[in-house]
This record gives structure tokens, C-alpha cells and sequence, in this order.
């Protein structure tokens, strides 16, 4: 049976209990019993390859690769030489000296990430939104009170994870971060996940998973099976973006299954 807290959780992400529904409704939805989340143990590394061992997994989505012809027409600003990334502060450093692409010279300040940075969940979404650019936080609009709603229903608090975007610089009119853009932060996110070898990824809609994945698949297909990081051991998991859920509300019952998924991962 879900206890009061889970039900009110459940609620408050629009999953519609079975004593909700009315007659006839096809999305059941299992009871289930969430425990809380063990503190974090100590765990064996994570093999994550050097810069290049993801990338050379690396395919770019589809949608992204269309974008690069635009933005051909306008020469990138001049890229700094490699940074050192070999510890979390020159990461964070490097992320804020970054003029490696275009969207550095139009945002309002980068958005490196936030949370536990030794934290066993990485979440990866897609790119800051206009909240996000203002705040300098990722996920703290509309799309990021859903997703803070959907990880207390299985017991996690924000503060318990690690939150990034596969770009740290906001897109202009939150269009798709092209595929060169994507490349360029590619570096950061592979050193975030090398510092924090997360016992599980979840990446939240198709910008993050196609990237991630190097696949082009719908994510309604990606959501159907497990996955891993290329190059790595860590398990993967592909959920809808918060924002296609608050669009899509019946959805939220397809999320909730991912969800429970995810719980069972980090037992
Ligand atoms: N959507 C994302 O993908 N990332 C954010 O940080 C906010 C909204």
C-alpha cells in the first residue's frame, strides 16, 4: 500500500491514483511500497574512460545536426586552450572561463550544475531554460518543480542528487542546443561524471538521452529499455522531460513506471 506522503507525492506530480480513476481509465498504476533511500556506501570505481572515451561513443541527435547549418554562418568566438579538469573546482572553473561557442556569448552566466557531487543519481536534462539562466541553477522553472515532485515520490530529495544539463548555457528562445554546441560542452560533462561516477544516469527527455546515447530513436522507445553509459558500466535510464510531461499529462503514469525503475536501481 503507498503511504499518505507517497499518495500526496504521487498527486502532486498529476499521477491519478487508482481510487481517482474513473471507471474504465487505462493507465493503472500499480501500489507500491517506496523505503527510503539507503545512505549513499561506499562503492567501487566506476571505470569512465579519459576525455574521448564517451566521445568517441558520441553521435549527434538528428534534430541538432540540422541546426549545424545555421549556425555555420556565424564563426564561434575564439576557444581558449583545453582546460585542466582534473579535480571539481577546476570544472566548475572552466565552465565559467568557457567561450568555446556561441551560447557563451548570450546567456546570463553559465549553469555548471547543482547537488551532491559525490551523489550515486546524475540527472542530465537538456539545457537552461530562461529560470535557469536568471537563477545560474539548473531545473528551477516549472519543469524543475515537477521533476523535484517526481523524485520525492520515490523518496529522493533534490539535494541528494546531482542536477546538469548537456549544455551549461542557455539556448537562445530554448531552442535545441545544436549539435556543435553540445560537442564543445561534451568535455565538461564527461569530467562531471568522471568526479562523480554515479551509480546511475537518468536522462530526462530527447536532447539528453539522444546525446548521451548517441541514438536517434524516439524516446518513447529509449524509455523501454535499460541502458549504459558508452564507453562505461553505469546503468542509464531515459525518462520524459518534465516539460513534455506538463504538456503531456498522461504521460506521467509511463514516468512513473521509469521512476519506480529508477528506485529499484539505487537499492
Ligand atoms: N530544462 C532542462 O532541460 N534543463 C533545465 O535546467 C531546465 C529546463
Amino acid at each position: 500500500m503507498l503511504s499518505d506522503r507517497q499518495q500526496h507525492c504521487l498527486r502532486g506530480i498529476g499521477v491519478r491514483l487508482w481510487r481517482d480513476r474513473l471507471p474504465g481509465d487505462v493507465h493503472r498504476l500499480e501500489p507500491v511500497s517506496v523505503p527510503a533511500l539507503p545512505d549513499a556506501a561506499p562503492r567501487p570505481g566506476i571505470v569512465i574512460p579519459e576525455a574521448g572515451g564517451i566521445a568517441a561513443n558520441y553521435r549527434p541527435a538528428q534534430e541538432s545536426a540540422v541546426n549545424d547549418k545555421q549556425s555555420e554562418a556565424k564563426p564561434a568566438p575564439t576557444k581558449k586552450e583545453t582546460p585542466s579538469l582534473g579535480n571539481w573546482g577546476d570544472i566548475i572553473g572552466a565552465i565559467h572561463d568557457c567561450v568555446a561557442c556561441e551560447l557563451s556569448q548570450n546567456c546570463t552566466q553559465k549553469v555548471p550544475g547543482v547537488g551532491d557531487h559525490q551523489a550515486d543519481l546524475l540527472i542530465v536534462g537538456e539545457g537552461p531554460g530562461h529560470d535557469e539562466d536568471i537563477r545560474g541553477e539548473p531545473f528551477v522553472g516549472r519543469s524543475g518543480q515537477l521533476l523535484d515532485r517526481m523524485l520525492a515520490a520515490i523518496g529522493i530529495e533534490r539535494e541528494q542528487v546531482y542536477i546538469t544539463n548537456i549544455v551549461k548555457c542557455r539556448p537562445p528562445n530554448n531552442r535545441d542546443p545544436k549539435a556543435d554546441e553540445a560537442q564543445q560542452c561534451r568535455l565538461y560533462l564527461e569530467a562531471q561524471i568522471r568526479q562523480i561516477a554515479p551509480r546511475v544516469i537518468l536522462a530526462v527527455g530527447r536532447v539528453s538521452a539522444h546525446n548521451l546515447l548517441g541514438s536517434n530513436l524516439p524516446v518513447g522507445k529509449l524509455i523501454r529499455e535499460m541502458h549504459q553509459l558508452p564507453g562505461t558500466d553505469i546503468p542509464l535510464k531515459v525518462t520524459y522531460h518534465p516539460a513534455y510531461l506538463l504538456r503531456n499529462p498522461l504521460a506521467k503514469a509511463i514516468a512513473w513506471q521509469d521512476l519506480k525503475q529508477l528506485h529499484q536501481l539505487l537499492q
